[in-house]
């Protein structure tokens, strides 16, 4: 549910593989909202990453974390009830998979976790029609899913911003390139869930890299809600 604040959750995908309880533990003592956690199965995306048990490993590790999972798969109707097992609050499935997607949602929801429907940088918002009243989240993809460390895709912005003013109740997240200034262009078009992955884990310090990316999307998102108002009654800002 959008309630105004931003959450910042670092892609784990960017994490030391072999420091992996260490990295999380560090990402969550620097002030992230959560974990942002990509699974890939080697064929919906050209690389593989983790299963269930190490989820439940970061869960275990970590039992009050937000963990936000990301199912890079091609039968997420298969993987989803793993990952919800496992610990995952909220699962995201790829609208371009091919299994049921209204029953695989209905099962993550069933089970009391958050749903939410990924779509590519090449896929329409209108593919997320017939699905609305299942999601909690809509993750707006702003490179090709399988890698960390790619460029940010603009076209992303506009899909954010029709997702935002058409399902204002549904949080709307964005995943590839994210750093301080694609972050803040994000949230100035309605995203309110960052998630980053190289930006945070290779910035020196990642609690100074939140707080300011924080602070400085904060502040843009007051200065345009000032601009707006301004607009609205022509009094420069002043109701
Ligand atoms: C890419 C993953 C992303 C990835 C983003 O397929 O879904 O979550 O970690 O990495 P950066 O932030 O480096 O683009
Ligand atoms: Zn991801």
């Amino acid at each position: 549910m959008r309630t105004g604040s931003i959450l910042i959750l670092p892609s784990i995908l960017s994490a030391r593989m072999g420091y992996l309880a260490e990295d999380c533990r560090y990402a969550m003592a620097s002030g992230a909202d959560g974990l942002h956690v990509d699974i890939m199965d080697g064929h919906f995306v050209p690389n593989l990453t983790m299963g269930p048990d190490i989820l439940r490993a970061i869960r275990e590790e970590l039992p009050e974390a937000y963990l936000n999972v990301h199912l890079m798969v091609t039968r997420p109707d298969i993987y989803a009830p793993r990952f919800v097992e496992a610990g995952a609050d909220t699962v995201h499935i790829h609208v371009e998979a091919e299994c049921d997607l209204r029953a695989t949602l209905e099962g993550i929801r069933g089970a009391g976790r958050r749903a939410g429907l990924v779509l590519n940088p090449e896929t329409p918002v209108g593919a997320l029609e017939g699905y609305e009243d299942l999601l909690d989240e809509v993750l707006i993809m702003t490179v090709h899913p399988g890698f960390g460390g790619q460029a940010f895709i603009e076209g992303g912005l506009s899909k954010i911003a029709e997702v935002a003013k058409w399902l204002p109740e549904v949080d709307v997240a964005v995943d590839g390139g994210i750093n301080m200034e694609t972050g803040r262009r994000c949230a100035e078009a309605g995203a309110n869930v960052l998630l980053a992955g190289s930006f945070l884990f290779r910035a020196g310090d990642m609690r100074d890299a939140i707080a300011t990316m924080r602070w400085e999307i904060e502040s843009a998102l007051k200065a345009s809600d000032r601009l707006k108002s301004g607009e609205e009654t022509g009094k420069g800002g002043k109701k």
